[in-house]
């Protein structure tokens, strides 16, 4: 059951895992580096691990290589309790000091062992004051889960800043960092708030606070069913998932259309009120970020609304200057991502509504947020983001849309058109993914690639660093996106014969000055595989290679130029004989610094 959830969990990390189990009031533990399948293989199948509590942990390695010695659980000298935990431990050199002067002594380089000790010296026969002591002393974001051999039956838990979600099953209860470890067994799922400790049964589930005082929490049905989870019969989760975007783009679309106008009943801000809105700022981490740098055009295209787009690891620390007339969209896939967390307690603190645009329902980033915008991806496997970056995309258009709207500047025939060209874009996303065999014939000329360059001007630039990220992160291949009209200020001299040159040109107002980005790395040796919209003869008879688009909303295009740019990054993927839905060293969910 446990190597199952673990399983459903491996995007979140996988260079080594374990297991602890409670196997006749001992602790059995079994550690292994590497992917699941080697824990899976030494535990045949999780048979040599019987019991009747345990707990389990894939990593992404923070403090300490990836190996066994250094995979959790993590346990006391005496091997009478154990931890498994995600996130880091902030003062865990200060604490390992205190307690190697206390005589403990350490067998791993991780923060999460010091959890183990620390709950050794406090713990007296009462877990639970065991724990509430342990809490007082250390710092950071973390959830742990941890198991006393003298407890059989229980399992303790405790959330700050990353996820922990409790699932009530009928033949057992279930701790987990994310819902689709355990919907095989349960929907009906608890959320424990910051600091409150789990007392896990499998007959029961009990909640205190710090001090000790009980609460209780709701119980919520999740929508999703498990067979959204599997791979239904495709080699990889990332193509099933990109081909899933037309009915994702639809279900994030059709509920906010209605009787042709924008209805976002999340937004529980009034007309008036958004029309106040002074400024807005879009603040998300990896491909999240990508589609705000798209939201930035669109937003100040339609709505005339000053917006500036900032990575949440920079946002967190740069101080910026919020007003409480500014809107602060958080952009996220798992809802848990740290950086972006912290970026809306500091919006929240400086007196700024925050609504976050997320997929998992429930996570913490929707919880933590004034309003939230769910996008309908449905759950998201693979490492590299492909449905859910489509769903972010169709929110924030809905949503510059409505502001623009309110303000004044879209109504009449130029809103009908604008919905009309929306509502066609799940087919249009349906033709672009025609263009499969296509796009996997050019992926195979390009395995061998050393380097590749992505150009694109205004939105094309947006689309471009999506392409190159997704390229890189999951072949290897090293890649860049550049303003293409920033290509003469250095990158040029990079050009060389054969290097391969992705150009992305949808945008008509800018399609001669692509042109002539594209003439200029030609005539140092480039190959273009170039993405324009359809009947663009210049830009396809410059290229080598060429996708088109039919035809949008030019603010719409993103939507449309990412699919074969998903498609490239993943066939030259596979060709490579990457891991597709596993690349190394990425976590799907980052919930470190
Ligand atoms: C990780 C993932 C990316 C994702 C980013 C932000 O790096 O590998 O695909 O874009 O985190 O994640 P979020 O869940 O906040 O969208």
């Amino acid at each position: 059951m446990i190597l199952e959830g673990l399983e459903r969990l491996e995007y979140r990390g996988y260079d080594s895992a374990g297991i602890a189990v409670i196997d006749d009031g001992a602790l059995r533990i079994t550690k292994a580096g590497g992917k699941l399948e080697v824990l899976n293989g030494l535990t045949r199948g999780g048979t040599t691990l019987p019991g009747f509590a345990g707990i389990g942990h894939t990593r992404w390695a923070t403090h300490g290589v990836p190996n066994e010695v250094n995979a959790h659980p993590h346990y006391n000298t005496a091997k009478t309790i154990a931890v498994v935990q995600n996130g880091i431990i902030e003062n865990y050199v200060a604490l390992r000091k205190r307690l190697i002067s206390k005589g403990y002594q350490f067998v791993s380089e991780t923060d999460t062992e010091t959890v183990a000790h620390l709950l050794d010296l406090y713990y007296k026969g009462n877990p639970l004051e065991a724990v509430i002591k342990v809490l007082q002393h250390i710092e950071g974001s973390y959830a742990l889960s941890i198991l006393f051999a003298d407890q059989p039956d229980v399992v303790y838990g405790v959330r700050k800043g990353c996820p922990l979600i409790l699932g009530i099953g009928e033949d057992g209860n279930f701790m987990a960092s994310d819902v689709t470890a355990i919907l095989k067994h349960t929907r009906r799922v608890i959320y424990p708030g910051e600091m409150e400790i789990v007392e896990l049964k499998a007959d029961g589930v009990r909640i205190v606070t710090m001090d000790e005082e009980e609460v209780t929490h709701e119980i919520t049905e999740v929508a999703w069913d498990i067979s959204a989870a599997e791979k239904g019969g495709y080699k990889h989760y990332m193509l099933k998932e990109i081909m899933e975007q037309p009915r994702v783009v639809r279900d994030t679309l059709s509920p906010r259309i209605r009787d042709g106008r924008i209805v976002i009943e999340e937004l529980g801000m009034s007309d008036e009120e958004l029309s106040r809105v002074r400024r807005v700022f879009m603040v998300a981490c990896g491909s999240a970020y990508h589609t705000g740098v798209t939201g930035r055009y669109i937003f100040e295209n339609l709505a005339r609304i000053p917006v500036e787009t900032d990575l949440a690891s920079e946002f967190i620390y740069r101080d910026p200057l919020l007003d409480r007339d500014d809107l602060v969209v958080v952009i996220s896939q798992s809802g848990e991502t740290k950086d972006t967390l912290d970026a809306v307690k500091i919006a929240r603190e400086a007196g700024c509504k925050v609504l976050a645009i997320v997929n998992v329902v429930g996570s913490t980033i929707a919880r933590e947020s004034d309003f939230v915008m769910y996008t309908q991806a449905g759950p998201e496997i693979s490492v590299a983001t492909t449905k859910a970056y489509s769903a972010q995309l169709i929110a924030l258009y809905l949503l510059a849309m409505k502001f623009a709207e309110v303000r004044g500047f879209l109504h009449g025939r130029k809103l009908k058109s604008m919905l009309d060209d929306l509502m066609k874009l799940p087919e249009q996303i349906e033709l672009m993914l025609g263009n499969r065999d296509k796009v996997q014939r050019i992926a195979n000329r390009f395995i061998a690639a050393r380097d590749v360059f992505f150009i694109g001007r205004g939105i094309d630039y947006a689309i471009s660093l999506e392409g190159s990220l997704k390229l890189k992160e999951i072949s290897y291949i090293h890649s860049e996106a550049y303003a293409a009209g920033e290509l003469k200020h250095g990158t040029i001299a990079l050009m060389e014969e054969g290097s391969l040159v992705a150009a992305v040109s949808t945008q008509p107002a800018l399609h001669a000055k692509l042109l002539s980005n594209i003439v200029e790395v030609k005539a140092r040796g480039a190959i273009i595989f170039s993405v324009t919209t359809m009947g663009n003869r210049e830009i396809e008879e410059a290229s080598d290679f060429c996708v088109t688009l039919p035809e949008t909303n030019p603010l719409f295009a993103n939507s449309l130029a990412i699919i074969p740019l998903q498609m490239l990054a993943y066939y030259i993927s596979d060709g490579r004989g990457c891991d597709v839905d596993k690349p190394r060293n990425l976590a799907k969910s980052v919930t470190v610094e």
